[in-house]
């Protein structure tokens, strides 16, 4: 059975001190009744070893929001899957579109970079979706199909059924505008009906497949109830943690 999760993702928010209180006050919200999905909280860098402390006893699972597509050494600047690992984070973002499009990661950058997370035990949140241009053209199946043939449908299936994949149409991310739940739901049907044509249908409904971009409170409960959609990457409303824990609350 797969998961339901709604994962944070921080973005360049937050000094460590702010991060600190925004995951204290998270752990206090979630300490009553379990939720009903996994929680995770995608932090930048430096505050991954201070959250993934204080959460050790919550129901809260930390994530980074990137790492080194290198094992070590001198690449001054970069973080290793190794490293991240080491902070106790065991989930990462990895080809976010903003990562895609302003750090110019290429489908084989993103190989070499689920590639060491899974080496190193971490479990990637792996991010597809295509810009407005192409969804203007109605021509989104075949641009997210791409995207995903290029990297994570060349791992074994072994390794695949680690990882939790992530749709967000890049017009949707902090813009406020929401994918509507038949188009969010559509394209996570399309993307469990590859992964079944590509690794069976046990591993296409053992996937956990995420909606992301202007998430919120209020559309969480409507997309969360698709057949399909089971769960959320969420931005901009990660960032109060009582916002986040009402999208928590929608499963
Ligand atoms: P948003 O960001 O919820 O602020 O749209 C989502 C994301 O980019 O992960």
């Amino acid at each position: 059975m797969r998961k339901n999760i709604v994962a944070g993702n921080w973005k360049m928010n937050k000094t460590l001190q702010e991060g600190v209180a925004l995951a204290t006050e998270l752990k206090e919200l979630l300490a009553g009744a379990k939720p009903n999905c996994e929680v995770v909280i995608g932090t930048p860098f430096i505050h991954l070893s201070a959250v993934s402390q204080l959460v050790t006893d919550s129901v809260i699972n930390v994530s980074a929001q990137n790492c080194a597509d290198k094992e070590s050494g001198a690449y001054t600047g970069e973080v290793s899957a190794a490293m991240v690992k080491s902070t106790g984070a065991n989930f990462v973002i990895l080809g976010h579109s903003e990562r895609r499009e302003y750090y110019l990661e290429t489908s084989e950058i993103l190989n070499a970079k689920v590639a060491l997370a899974l080496a190193n035990g971490l479990t990637p949140i792996y991010c597809c979706g295509e810009p407005l241009s192409v969804r203007e053209k109605d021509a989104q199946e075949d641009f997210v199909k791409k995207q995903l043939d290029e990297t994570i449908f060349n791992l074994s299936a072994d390794n695949f059924s680690k990882l939790v994949i992530a749709y967000e149409p890049i017009w949707a991310i902090g813009t406020g505008v929401t994918a509507s739940t038949e188009q969010a739901q559509e394209m996570l049907a399309f993307i469990r009906s590859l992964i079944a044509e590509k690794f069976g249908k046990e591993v296409a409904e053992n996937t956990s497949i995420l909606y992301g971009g202007s998430c919120n409170a209020k559309n969480a409960p409507e997309l969360f109830a698709q057949p399909d959609i089971d769960g959320g990457l969420i931005g901009g409303a990660s960032l109060k943690s009582v916002d986040f824990k009402a999208i928590i609350d929608a499963f």
